[in-house]
């Protein structure tokens, strides 16, 4: 699908954004490992997190969907069932490499596969932890690559180093370790999103956190988890468009409800803030463990260009292709660095932002961890891709609403893995 975004006046209302996709994996992912039964409120219904519906079934999940609420019946850490077939992963890399460090542990055989782009991205990151934990992978590249093959074992707890902060590895290590022997211990040089802590604690998991220099996460095997309720925010890094929409658009003002702000990520809110963003969090409270706010946008014209180093990556690692957008218009320089995972997203997103931009127009400058670029420069509209990406798609979906001529956007329809509702939201919004 091609859509085409024209120019628009402002953007003005509210909008409660889909729910937290990170946290509606988890919602589905761990309390399937608990005794017992589990609810989820608001559980985010899109490509991705329907793609972990459908795969903890087919491993035999109860999963039952009322009005406005899951019921997850846990299976009490081994109840799995083998897969009859090899498991469809979709687009997800969430649900991909946290079901390897559950399947690890099981006593089962099970095949993983995934779409062209799944199927590029590295999965040795968690594999090869989780093949010190003694998991028996196998896989296309040497392991590397779905399809993997998974024949469950008997694990053993490990110490690792989570050097590129990643989360989904952190989480994939930490669901081994529920299912292994003795103590598995985590620790990041940057802390990254804490989902997984938060819902395991809540479950009443062993698990231990020391934060100094470094984040340390322990959990220890043996303890059932108990079911739990969980009420799914809504998610930052979709709110994150239309606060970009609003501080671009004059007079725009818009209010952001019920959004998750967990400081491992928020770093866009905060970031776009520093550069000068009318951002205001209003009505914070907590939600499943979780800080939540209403977020209050407004037009800002004094928006400055700004320096984002490698520790600000982790809490905006999928927002950064949009604060490139945003700086575009922003006054003087801004130098991202440190951000070579990008490069391994459900697109390169150096790339792809960095291309598109290119073709509209702008000048920017490739770096292999990030991008250079002046502000205040003219968009004078064209055609982009969204290499399937469903942020990308979104992203330049923005910078069309400040576009001179019309931006169309090629395979726009990825917006169905993270907000399947972006279009009818953007146009309840805007004013033209
Ligand atoms: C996610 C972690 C991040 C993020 C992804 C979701 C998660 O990936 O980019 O969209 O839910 O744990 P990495 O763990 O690769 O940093």
């Amino acid at each position: 699908m091609e859509k085409e975004i024209h120019k628009v006046k402002s953007i003005k209302g509210e909008l409660r954004v889909p729910s937290d996709k990170s946290i509606s994996h988890r919602s589905i992912i761990l309390t399937s490992l608990a005794k017992g039964e589990s609810t989820v409120k608001n559980f985010l219904k899109a490509g991705d997190t329907l793609t972990t519906l459908n795969v903890y079934r087919k491993l035999g999940v109860t999963i039952i969907e009322e009005k406005e609420i899951m019921r997850i019946t846990g299976v009490n850490l081994y109840g799995y069932r083998e897969p009859e077939d090899v498991l469809d992963m979709g687009n997800s890399g969430t649900t991909t490499r946290l079901t390897l460090g559950l399947l690890a542990g099981q006593s089962f055989f099970a095949t993983l596969t995934g779409d062209d782009s799944l199927r590029k991205r590295p999965m040795g990151r968690v594999a090869n932890p989780l093949r010190e934990m003694g998991a028996l992978i196998d896989g296309r590249k040497n392991g590397e690559l779905l399809p993997l093959s998974v024949r469950g074992s008997k694990l053993k707890g490990t110490n690792f180093y989570n050097k590129k902060s990643s989360a989904q590895v952190k989480s994939a290590l930490l669901i081994a370790g529920l299912l292994a022997e003795d103590i598995t211990t985590v620790v990041e040089p940057v802390m990254s999103r804490d989902h997984t802590e938060k819902m395991l604690e809540a479950m009443d998991a062993d698990i231990k956190i020391e934060k100094d220099n470094e984040y340390r996460v322990s959990i220890t095997s043996g303890k059932e988890l108990k079911g739990i309720d969980i009420e799914v925010p809504a998610d930052p890094s979709s709110a994150a468009f239309f606060a970009a929409a609003a501080v671009l658009l004059p007079d725009s003002e818009l209010l952001l409800k019920d959004v998750l702000i967990n400081p491992t990520r928020d770093g866009f809110f905060r970031k776009l803030k520093e550069m000068g963003g009318k951002i205001e969090y209003t009505n914070i409270r907590e939600k499943a463990k979780e800080p939540v706010a209403d977020i209050y946008v407004r037009y800002s014209p004094d928006l400055r260009g700004i320096k984002i180093e490698k520790k600000d990556i982790p809490s905006m690692v999928d927002e950064i292709p949009l604060l490139i957008l945003v700086a575009t218009q922003a006054d003087g320089e801004t130098v991202i660095t440190g951000a070579e995972e990008l490069r391994v997203k459900e697109s390169d997103r150096i790339k792809a932002v960095v291309n598109n931009l290119k073709n509209l127009g702008i000048e920017i400058e490739e770096l292999p961890d990030g991008v250079i670029l002046k502000g205040k420069q003219k968009i004078k509209g064209g055609t982009v891709d969204s290499y399937k990406d469903h942020r990308i798609a979104m992203g330049f979906s923005i910078l069309g609403l400040i576009s001179e001529e019309d931006i169309k956007i090629k395979n726009a329809e990825s917006v169905f893995i993270s907000y399947p509702e972006f279009y009818d939201h953007l146009e309840k919004v805007v004013v033209t």
